[in-house]
């Protein structure tokens, strides 16, 4: 009998459809082995929830989420939403669903295949075997921090104003799940602050600090000032191996991130709360990359980083690692074989389509699965 996963998909704005319909692909060849089988319901987030409902998440979505195994995530916005009120763009129902579903623990993998070691934007030989996590707070720090907002000054302008704050359960929990993932991979950690300025970095430092002491001492662990720890992911990014840091740091250094990888169409994530007394944890997996309006609706856009998400998916939500492996694999296999969509494609490559990259995937998993 195949165990029943339920899973919300929220395929959003933009590329959004175009690369969940080339993840469903892959989907479905993973339930065809008999062991799984998805019970997939779509939702809408963003814009596409925008246009239909006049609001970026409604409460039945979210009511959704939480009683799903897992999310799926494709990515939200575009020019035309640009203009809605702040409460109703799109970035607002993402946000509202991270801090509804409890996801304070952000984990964002650069690795970069080696068929891809030469498409990155810095050396070859700076970035070949690269395999680092960023682990970013995801539901507090100036994000959330209250107060915020905008007020008038009268005669002078505007005011605008948001606050960085963070407190010592909120920085225990992310540090505490970046311990335990170097403890299952290189066993170092880099906490990432800007405690030479930042109080609420300050709180930041002491916490990580303590937690060490107490109970990861057999974790190699390191402070980084941010500014600093930007400039060495470019210098020489092999020296980190798991990196744990505040929302706003690591949405940025995640972006720099990945192209190490060769492409933002490369980077998955996954979303993870606590864990319920029956072990379940809420999940939510999405690319790191945006919607990409410039080439939504031309079937261009990259859909391995959506594709490694639900990889993600079947790791950390549905234990199951030996068909993550072989689809881990298989894209490798693929862009070895010189199968490369727009973003990363090379010199006398000629570049595939969003689906067609899907297609080459899934007959590699047949191949390698025989
Ligand atoms: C990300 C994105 C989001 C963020 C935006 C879309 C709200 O940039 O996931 O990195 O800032 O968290
Ligand atoms: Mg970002």
């Amino acid at each position: 009998m195949a165990v029943v996963r339920k899973i919300l998909s929220l395929a959003g704005d933009g590329i959004g459809p175009e690369v969940m319909a080339a993840t469903r692909k892959v989907m479905d060849w993973v339930q065809s082995t008999g062991h799984v089988k998805f019970e997939v319901t779509e939702g809408l987030i963003g814009g596409a929830s925008y246009d239909v409902h006049k609001v970026p998440l409604t409460d039945a979505t979210i009511a959704q989420a939480k009683t799903s195994d897992a999310v799926l995530l494709a990515c939200i916005g575009g020019p035309q939403y640009d203009t809605l009120a702040y409460e109703l763009r799109p970035e607002r129902g993402l946000l509202r669903l991270r801090k509804e579903m409890g996801l304070f623990a952000n984990l964002r993998p650069a690795i970069v295949m080696e068929a891809l070691a030469t498409a990155s934007s810095l050396k070859a030989e700076l970035v070949r075997n690269l395999d680092i996590m960023i682990v970013r707070e995801l539901i507090g720090g100036v994000y959330f921090g209250e107060p915020r907002g905008i007020e008038d000054l009268p005669g002078i302008g505007r005011r605008g104003f948001n606050t960085q704050v963070y407190s010592t359960p909120e920085i225990i929990r992310v540090a505490r799940a970046a311990f335990e993932l170097a403890r299952k991979r290189g066993k170092k950690l880099c906490s990432v602050d800007k405690a030479n300025v930042l109080e609420s970095s300050v709180v930041w430092r002491d916490e990580v600090t303590k937690l060490h002491k107490a109970e990861y001492s057999d974790i190699d662990l390191s402070h980084m000032y941010v500014d600093n720890c930007a400039m060495q992911l470019v210098r020489n990014p092999k020296q980190f191996d798991v990196i744990v840091t505040d929302n706003l740091f690591g949405d940025i250094l995640s972006d720099l991130a990945s192209m190490m990888t060769g492409s933002l169409g490369m980077l998955p994530s996954a979303s993870l709360g606590a864990a319920d007394a029956n072990g379940r944890q809420a999940a939510l997996y999405e690319p790191v990359h945006g919607s990409a309006p410039d080439i939504a609706g031309k079937g261009i856009a990259n859909p391995l980083a959506m594709i490694t998400s639900f990889n993600m998916m079947l790791r950390y939500s549905f234990s199951m690692g030996a068909e993550a492996d072989l689809i881990d694999k298989a894209m490798q296999n693929v862009l070895s074989a010189g199968v490369r969509t727009a973003d990363i494609v090379e010199p006398g490559q000629k570049p595939v389509g969003t689906l067609e990259m899907a297609d080459a995937v899934v007959a590699e998993l047949k191949r390698l699965a025989k």
